[in-house]
């Protein structure tokens, strides 16, 4: 749909949605991150305008095209630290939050301030890490407005102990995001393509709604699902 015929269903709603993926700096040249590029996350922003929301895009590092239009106020970040900051901040005046941004859930303990060198005939040093904070959870603590609708991702592989369903119902439970959008990564699945497949699960862990298709088309089905939530 073009943005001129959507249904302006969320018009006169604030919209948060992080995006990209964190960069947890080891020294001034080095960090550790992840694949994601942000294009899902810049989807959900432009489809969520398209539907006249307000939309704030807290965006970690990102790739992918489109992130300078798709939103109504972009706050650039790096760090985990740095997008708690900033989500907590656009966050008190929304009335959805999204986190679809790929969060490091450790950083390196002590970055230093000059680069790290290499001493000839010592081994590499080892590298100490801390615990973010769960943005998410803190979320879903703090409700930093009355009948916020906070809305979480995992990206899941099928392992020995569940399939990506399984995981991601759990995570649903563990979470209490009022819904959970759960996809399926690894195999060219995922980060950098420009289709994805999600389910939907509520904070119980039922499946709520089905996307498999563009981003966009992903995006919409969640927008359809965040209204339903609403009411
Ligand atoms: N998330 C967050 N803060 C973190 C880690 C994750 O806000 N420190 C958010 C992500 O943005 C995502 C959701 O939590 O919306 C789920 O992230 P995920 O990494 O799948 O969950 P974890 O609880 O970190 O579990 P796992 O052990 O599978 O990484
Ligand atoms: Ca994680």
């Amino acid at each position: 749909l073009a943005a001129a015929q959507a249904p302006q269903d969320l018009a006169g709603l604030r919209v948060v949605v992080s995006a990209g993926g964190t960069r947890e700096p080891l020294d001034p040249v080095r960090w550790i991150g992840n694949r994601s590029t942000g294009r899902q996350g810049v989807a959900l922003a432009e489809a969520a305008r398209a539907r006249g929301a307000h939309v704030t895009l807290v965006a970690a590092n990102l790739e992918a095209a489109g992130s300078e239009t798709c939103a109504d106020e972009v706050v650039r970040v790096e760090s985990t630290v740095q997008l708690r900051d900033a989500v907590r901040a656009a966050g008190a005046a929304a009335d959805v939050v999204v986190m679809a941004a790929a969060v490091a859930d450790f950083r390196p303990a002590a970055p230093t301030e000059a680069k790290i060198k290499k001493v000839p005939g010592q081994g590499p040093a080892p590298i100490e890490l801390v615990e973010n904070p769960d943005i998410l959870a803190e979320l879903v603590r703090d409700r930093l407005r009355p009948g916020q609708v906070v809305v979480g991702f995992a990206a899941e592989t099928g392992d020995a102990s569940g399939g990506v369903l399984d995981h991601g119902r759990a995570k649903a439970l563990r979470k209490g995001a009022d819904l959970l959008a759960v996809n399926a990564v690894g195999g060219g699945r995922g980060f950098g393509t420009p289709d994805n497949e999600v389910w939907v699960l509520d904070a119980t862990g039922e499946q709520v709604a089905h996307a498999n298709g563009t981003k966009r088309q992903v995006a919409d089905v969640l927008w359809d699902a965040v209204a339903k939530v609403r009411g």
